[in-house]
């Protein structure tokens, strides 16, 4: 049974369809062990709750300095001992302690093809604003193995997705969820789940 710990910033659409996919069969030999996030506000943590999976709110703001977050995030991950920590919308950078001491298994879904539209401030509706101002035809998700640099890991899985006459960064960002983020995030940790990568 693959133990899993998702890290969550926002409405937590992302791990619901991981949440969703474990109770359906379509991601087998998993189980969701804890959803960690930085923001006690975030409905993902809602979404835990509901499906009786244990939060964990762990805020940099709560800590004196940022190496003191860092070491409380590694200490409780340790505490936990996932096989695979998931990154769905979490916004807080990961520490390279947490990197080294959890290597190749931290998984991120990005939502835009890498290494389009990636790295430092590209996150959230930045991503597809910065789409849309290139006027890309086909943008899409990826999940990739976290390491230390930002969205810079082995990608794992890509879905393109295309861009359509008149799109917002809303709208393109819903496309992109619903055609991508929310197929290709519950497919990869199936495939380490069951040993195909
Ligand atoms: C989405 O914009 C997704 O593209 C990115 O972070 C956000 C997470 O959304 N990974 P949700 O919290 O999973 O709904």
């Amino acid at each position: 049974m693959l133990k899993v710990v998702v890290c969550v910033s926002g409405g937590g659409t992302n791990l619901q369809h991981i949440i969703d996919g474990v109770a359906d069969g379509t991601i087998r030999n998993t189980k969701i062990t804890a959803v960690i996030s930085n923001n006690e506000g975030a409905y993902a943590l809602t979404r835990a709750e509901k499906a009786g999976i244990p939060g964990v709110v762990l805020s940099p703001k709560d800590y004196p300095d940022r190496a003191a977050f860092n070491e409380a995030l590694l200490d409780k991950l340790e505490e936990l001992s996932p096989d695979l920590i998931v990154l769905a919308g979490y916004l807080v950078r990961i520490p390279e302690a947490v990197v080294a001491a959890f290597p190749k298994k931290i998984i991120n879904i990005h939502p835009s093809l890498i290494p389009s539209f990636c790295g430092k401030g590209y996150y959230g509706l930045k991503v597809h604003e910065a789409a849309l101002a290139r006027g890309v035809k086909v943008t899409g998700a990826t999940v990739h193995y976290v390491d230390e640099d930002v969205d810079h890991g082995e990608i794992i899985l890509q879905k393109a997705v295309n861009v359509q006459k008149g799109d917002t960064p809303e709208i393109l960002q819903k496309r992109v969820m619903e055609q991508a983020e929310w197929i290709i995030l519950p497919k990869a940790i199936d495939m380490i789940a069951t040993g195909e990568i």
